[in-house]
């Protein structure tokens, strides 16, 4: 992945991976994430939501980075193209996956947890990868380990699973870490019953704790 949207996400730090169940909440959620300082999100293609909701935040929210998550097939990866997704995430890696996202120019951050799978995404020319799911993968410490084979590659990571705001630093501290991802943002239960002051909370909170990392 290369271009503005891998620099937007790098300098965001923080991407909110958001189920939405409702198009005008998923707007509202843009704007209200937009107003905390984080204006960014991974949309995951897990609800019929999603995909209006990709098209509407594109539409009507200025300056939103808006990707799609939960790719898992090439032809997801065409829907999140049509919708206007900025970029993509997927759990894991497929050639097929990459040669969509490719084929249709779209940013593109495919998972890899292990050296070989990394290799793989390496081959067909990923840096930037999501670590997932992190904490239950080995979170810190293997990202740690990984940085000797691979940082010199340029090797990246987006450690997403099971990351909140009380780890949010051990993962800040790493340097081949350039984006961190999570639901503890802004849940789904939130989201839905239109609890913005707790998700402006939460996305204050981990702005603040970017910041304190002078990041
Ligand atoms: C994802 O799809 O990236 C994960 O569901 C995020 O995991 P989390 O809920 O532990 O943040």
């Amino acid at each position: 992945m290369t271009g503005t949207a891998l620099e937007r996400l790098t300098l965001a730090r923080i991407v909110p991976v958001v189920e939405i169940t409702d198009v005008a909440r998923g707007v509202e959620l843009a704007h209200c994430l937009s107003a905390a300082g984080l204006p960014v999100a991974e949309v995951t293609l897990r609800t019929p939501a999603a995909l209006e909701a990709i098209q509407a935040i594109h539409a009507e929210v200025p300056g939103f980075l808006v990707g799609a998550g939960t790719l898992l097939t090439p032809a997801q990866v065409e829907d999140a193209v049509e919708a206007g997704a900025h970029f993509g995430v997927s759990p894991g890696f497929t050639p097929a996956l990459s040669a969509a996202a490719s084929g249709a120019d779209l940013p593109f951050v495919p998972g890899a947890i292990s050296p070989t799978e990394i290799l793989a995404a390496v081959e067909l020319g990923h840096t930037h990868l999501k670590f997932f799911p992190a904490e239950q993968s080995g979170g810190v410490a293997v990202i740690s380990a990984f940085a000797a084979p691979f940082a010199a590659i340029g090797i990246r990571f987006m450690p997403t699973g099971g990351v909140r705001l009380s780890n949010l630093d051990s993962y800040l501290a790493l340097s081949t870490v350039f984006a961190i991802g999570g639901t503890w943002i802004a849940p789904r239960d939130q989201i839905a019953e239109g609890r913005f002051d707790e998700i402006t909370q939460s996305a204050r909170a981990a702005v603040a704790t970017v910041a304190a990392f002078g990041a």
